[in-house]
């Protein structure tokens, strides 16, 4: 089955990480997110997938210029503006040319999700489109879904106030499509699958939806996509990637983080729970926790930044204190 992935979001809550970079771009643990994505596909036997992309195409194509991506190879749809996520799928799905069910996915996810099971039951429950679910904590920052028994929707809704959710169940972002879903898809606005063609079709009583318990996480904020680093470092996830080289020393001390290649931690600095991208440099006695440094950080001696994400190339100076900042700010 062809499966089109949506990478075309501006990355807003990543920001100033996805300032430069779109947000499927981004290193989990020295790869990016689209590979951990294409290999997962590949791993259930998909052969080809899509692209549908709007915010800073090029990235892409210039990181793959042999036209694979972890061995796979792909296709692109360039939106001329944002469509919103079904707007996405249309203008994708027409411009290749899609007439059989299709898969379609978050690209900012990270899952163990058994596709092939999901595209099994599609074909079972006879449905015009198959959602995957997980259950989480918090649903309130998600689409939230309810079933009857034998998995048909009954409603779907888009991020309801926390105290409105129905239920704890979730869209988890991978869903198998008819090309007919394409029909219900308007095409002289952004349309949004989640807030208007999933609602339309839960009351058509032709969505349908599985639930999976399986490793899964949305890398979309700053504390995720921290997490998701951590969760692949400590083997969480079915894969491992080698670990990016960095240089470390000795009195240093780094805890529970990944440190991109040419990155260096010099004396006394300590780094816990965070993630560094590549040529970051941590001067002496500096502290960073909790945070995020995009490529080519400088970190002045004794600094401490802690729960906090930093942008490109910044330097930050000797004896600073950012707590829970973004840098530079908004
Ligand atoms: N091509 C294209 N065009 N892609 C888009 C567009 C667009 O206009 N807008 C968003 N995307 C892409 C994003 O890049 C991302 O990969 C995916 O669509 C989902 O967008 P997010 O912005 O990450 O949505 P979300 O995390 O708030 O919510 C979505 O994901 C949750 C699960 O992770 C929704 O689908 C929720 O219902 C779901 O629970
Ligand atoms: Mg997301």
């Amino acid at each position: 089955m062809f499966a089109l992935v949506l990478v075309g979001g501006f990355g807003t809550r990543l920001r100033p990480l996805t300032e430069h970079t779109p947000k499927q771009m981004l290193p989990i643990c020295g790869v990016p997110m689209i590979e951990w994505v294409a290999s997962h596909l590949a791993d259930h036997g998909i052969q080809e997938i899509g692209l549908a992309l709007g915010y800073r195409p090029d990235a892409f194509r210039a990181a793959y210029p042999d036209g694979r991506i972890a061995g796979i190879p792909y296709k692109v749809a360039v939106e001329p503006e944002a469509r919103g996520t079904a707007g996405a799928v249309r203008f994708a799905a027409l411009e290749m040319q899609l007439k059989e069910p299709f898969l379609v996915l978050n690209g900012d996810v990270l899952t163990d999700l058994d596709i092939g099971a999901l595209i099994e039951f599609h074909r079972k429950s006879h449905a015009e489109a198959t959602i995957a679910l997980q259950v989480v904590a918090d649903p309130s920052r998600f689409g939230v879904v309810t079933t009857k028994d034998n998995g048909q929707v009954r409603e779907f809704i888009e991020k309801p106030p926390a105290e409105a959710s129905p239920s704890n169940t979730i869209n988890a972002g991978t869903y198998v499509l008819n090309p007919s879903v394409i029909d219900r898809i308007p095409d002289t606005r952004p349309v949004s699958i989640e807030r208007e063609t999933f609602p339309e079709m839960a009351l058509a009583g032709t969505l349908y939806a599985m639930k999976s318990d399986t490793y899964w996480l949305d890398t979309g904020t700053p504390e995720q996509f921290l997490e998701a680093n951590l969760d692949v470092l400590h083997g969480r996830r079915q894969n491992k990637p080698e670990l990016p080289l960095a240089a470390v020393e000795a009195t240093a001390q780094v805890e529970d983080s990944v440190i991109g290649t040419g990155s260096h931690i010099d004396a006394q600095a300590i780094v816990k729970r965070s993630v560094l991208f590549n040529g970051c440099r941590i001067s002496k006695g500096a502290r960073v926790i909790d945070s995020v440094l995009s490529d080519d950080v400088y970190v002045g001696e004794g600094a401490t930044i802690e729960g906090s994400v930093i942008g490109l190339g910044e330097r930050i100076e000797a004896g600073v204190q950012l707590v829970d900042q973004t840098w530079p700010a908004p």
